[in-house]
C-alpha cells in the first residue's frame, strides 16, 4: 500500500532525479522559459517525425536496459514513419480547433492511447516517444527523471499518436488507488511538440486526459503545479487556482514543491469530453428546434414579383410574412421615437395622424403668400423649354394627389423630399437670385419651420433629414 508521499523538491539539474517520486520538479523549468524557446531547436520542419529519430540518438534505456531493450527497438520503429505536413488553421477558434481534430481522429490520422508501462513493445514504444517530446519541450528537466516518472509502472500516460507512430504530444499522470486520494490524479507532465503548440492538440490531449482518467481510472479531479508559464493553458481546460477537493484527500499525497502554481480541475461525471462538438451540434439543434416552434425568422418567402409589372408602393401588409411574424399597424407605428405637435394634440406617427399632418403641411404651403407660382406644374406652353431642363418636375398640386392616393407618402422624408425637389427645381431653372427663387425659398423655410415645430423632441429623433439649398 502506497502511503502519503511529501517531499519538497528543487529541480537543479540531476538534484531532481536524484530526489525521486513522482513530483514534476517545474520550477527549474519555468526560470528558464525564454531560453527554452531559443535553446531547444525546433522539430524539423514541424515535423513530430524529426522528434522521433531525435529519440534514436537520445532515448535512454527506462530501466538501466541496453541496445536490445524491446522498448528501443520499438523506437527504432518509429523513426521509419514518412513526414508530415503541418496542419492547416485557417478558422482558429476553440471548437473549429476541436472539430478538425476529431476529423482527424476518424480518418485515423489521430488518435489518443491511453498507456501505461505494461512491459509491452508497444506501450514502451508510445512512452519513448513521449519521453522525446517532454525533453523536447521541458529542456531543464532531466531526462533520466522524466524516464522514471514515465515508465513508472504506477503512473499513466495519455498520448496523441499521428500515423500510428509519431507520439506529438502527451499528459502523464499518477493516481493514488486505495488511499483516501483514490479520486485524485497528479498529473506530472503535459507538453505537445514544440511546432504543432497552440493550435489545439493540447485541448484535445487534456480532454482525452480527463476522459480516460474518469473511464479507466474513476478519476473525479486532477490536481497539478503549473509552470506560471502555462497557467493560462491550464485555466482554458477548466483548471482554477482554487482548491476544493478536501485536503485529506490530497495534501501529503502530491509532491511539496516550491514553484509554479497549484490548479485543480474537477472533472465532470457525464460530460463527453472526447466529443464536445458533436453534443454542442445536438444542443444547438435542440435549441434551433424550440425556437422555431415560436418564430418565424427560419421562414423563408420568395422575391416579391411586384415592381416586375411597375406596381407602385406596396403596402406593407401585404408582404408575404410581416403579418405572420406579428406585425401590425399600431405595432409598426409604435416606438417610432417621436410624436406629432398637430391642432393643439400631441400623436404618435401613425399612418392617419401622418396623412394629417402631411395634409395640414400642404394647406399651409398652399395658403402661403408666396405659393402662387407652385400650386401646379409649369405650363410648357407658357415656358417652351422648361421641361427641356427639369426632367423631374413637382408642383404642390401633385403633390396634393400623392398625398390624396394615400399609398405614395408612407413616411415624412418622401413627403418632404418632394417639397425639395420643387424648391430646387425653382433654382435650377431660374438661378438663386431669381425672384421666383427668392419666393421659393421663403415657402421652404415656411415648411420646414412647422416640421421642426411640430416633431417631437426633434427631427433627428424622427430621422427626418432637412435638406439644406
Ligand atoms: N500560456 C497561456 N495560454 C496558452 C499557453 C500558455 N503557455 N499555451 C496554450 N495556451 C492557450 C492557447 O492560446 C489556447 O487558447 P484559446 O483556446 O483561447 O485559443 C488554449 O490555451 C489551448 O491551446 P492549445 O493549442 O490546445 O494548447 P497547446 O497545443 O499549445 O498545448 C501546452 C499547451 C501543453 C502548454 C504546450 O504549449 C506545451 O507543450 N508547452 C511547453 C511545455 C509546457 O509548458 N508544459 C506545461 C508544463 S506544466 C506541467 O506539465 C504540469
Amino acid at each position: 500500500m502506497e502511503g502519503p508521499l511529501i517531499k519538497r523538491i528543487k529541480l537543479e539539474g540531476g538534484a531532481a532525479a536524484a530526489a525521486g517520486g513522482a513530483g514534476t520538479g517545474h520550477d527549474a523549468q519555468q526560470h528558464h522559459l525564454a531560453e527554452q524557446q531559443q535553446a531547444a531547436p525546433p522539430l524539423a520542419d514541424g515535423d513530430p517525425q524529426q522528434s522521433v529519430a531525435d529519440a534514436q540518438g537520445q532515448a535512454q534505456p527506462p530501466a538501466g536496459g541496453g541496445g536490445g531493450d524491446p522498448q528501443q527497438q520499438a523506437a527504432q520503429q518509429a523513426g521509419a514513419a514518412p513526414p508530415l505536413p503541418l496542419p492547416v488553421v485557417p478558422d482558429n477558434t476553440y471548437m473549429s480547433r476541436e472539430a478538425r481534430h476529431i476529423e482527424r481522429e476518424r480518418g485515423g490520422e489521430l488518435e489518443a492511447r491511453y498507456i501505461k508501462n505494461d512491459g509491452s513493445i508497444e506501450s514502451g514504444r508510445l512512452l519513448i516517444g513521449l519521453k522525446n517530446v517532454f525533453a523536447k519541450c521541458l529542456p531543464n528537466m532531466p531526462k533520466e527523471y522524466i524516464c522514471r516518472l514515465i515508465f513508472e509502472r504506477r503512473h499513466k500516460s495519455v498520448v496523441i499518436v499521428r500515423n500510428r507512430t509519431q507520439v506529438i504530444g502527451g499528459i502523464t499522470y499518477r493516481t493514488f488507488p486505495g488511499t483516501p486520494a483514490a479520486r485524485l490524479g497528479e498529473i506530472a507532465f503535459c507538453a505537445v511538440a514544440q511546432t504543432l503548440q497552440v493550435t489545439g492538440y493540447g485541448t484535445r490531449l487534456m480532454n482525452w486526459t480527463k476522459h480516460y482518467a474518469r473511464e479507466m481510472d474513476g478519476l473525479e479531479y486532477f490536481l497539478t503545479y503549473a509552470d506560471n508559464n502555462a497557467v493560462g493553458y491550464f485555466s482554458k481546460q477548466s483548471f482554477t487556482k482554487t482548491v476544493t477537493l478536501e485536503k485529506d484527500k490530497w495534501f501529503g499525497f502530491i509532491k511539496d514543491y516550491d514553484g509554479g502554481t497549484l490548479m485543480e480541475c474537477r472533472i465532470h461525471p457525464t460530460l463527453p469530453y472526447a466529443s464536445f462538438p458533436d453534443m454542442l451540434a445536438k444542443q444547438r439543434a435542440a435549441l434551433e428546434g424550440e425556437v422555431k416552434r415560436y418564430t418565424t425568422g427560419h421562414v423563408v418567402h420568395p422575391g416579391l414579383p411586384h415592381w416586375k409589372s411597375g406596381g407602385g408602393p406596396l403596402p406593407i401588409e401585404e408582404i408575404p410574412g410581416v403579418l405572420e411574424a406579428g406585425w401590425s399597424h399600431e405595432a409598426g407605428m409604435l416606438h417610432k421615437g417621436y410624436q406629432i405637435a398637430i391642432g393643439g394634440q400631441i400623436l404618435d406617427p401613425t399612418e392617419d395622424h401622418l396623412s394629417d399632418f402631411m395634409w395640414h403641411l400642404l394647406r399651409k404651403a398652399q395658403k402661403h403668400a408666396d405659393a402662387a407660382p407652385f400650386l401646379a406644374p409649369v405650363s410648357a406652353e407658357d415656358v417652351p423649354d422648361y421641361y427641356t431642363i427639369i426632367i423631374d418636375p413637382m408642383d404642390l398640386g401633385t403633390m396634393e394627389e400623392r398625398l390624396a392616393s394615400r399609398r405614395y407618402y408612407i413616411t415624412l422624408n418622401m413627403f418632404a423630399a418632394d417639397f425639395y425637389k420643387m424648391v430646387k427645381n425653382c433654382q435650377l431653372y431660374n438661378g438663386s437670385q431669381n425672384p421666383y427663387f427668392l419666393a421659393a425659398k421663403r415657402l421652404y423655410e415656411a415648411f420646414w419651420s412647422v416640421m421642426r415645430s411640430s416633431i417631437l423632441p426633434n427631427l433627428e429623433a424622427a430621422g427626418i433629414v432637412e435638406p439644406k439649398l
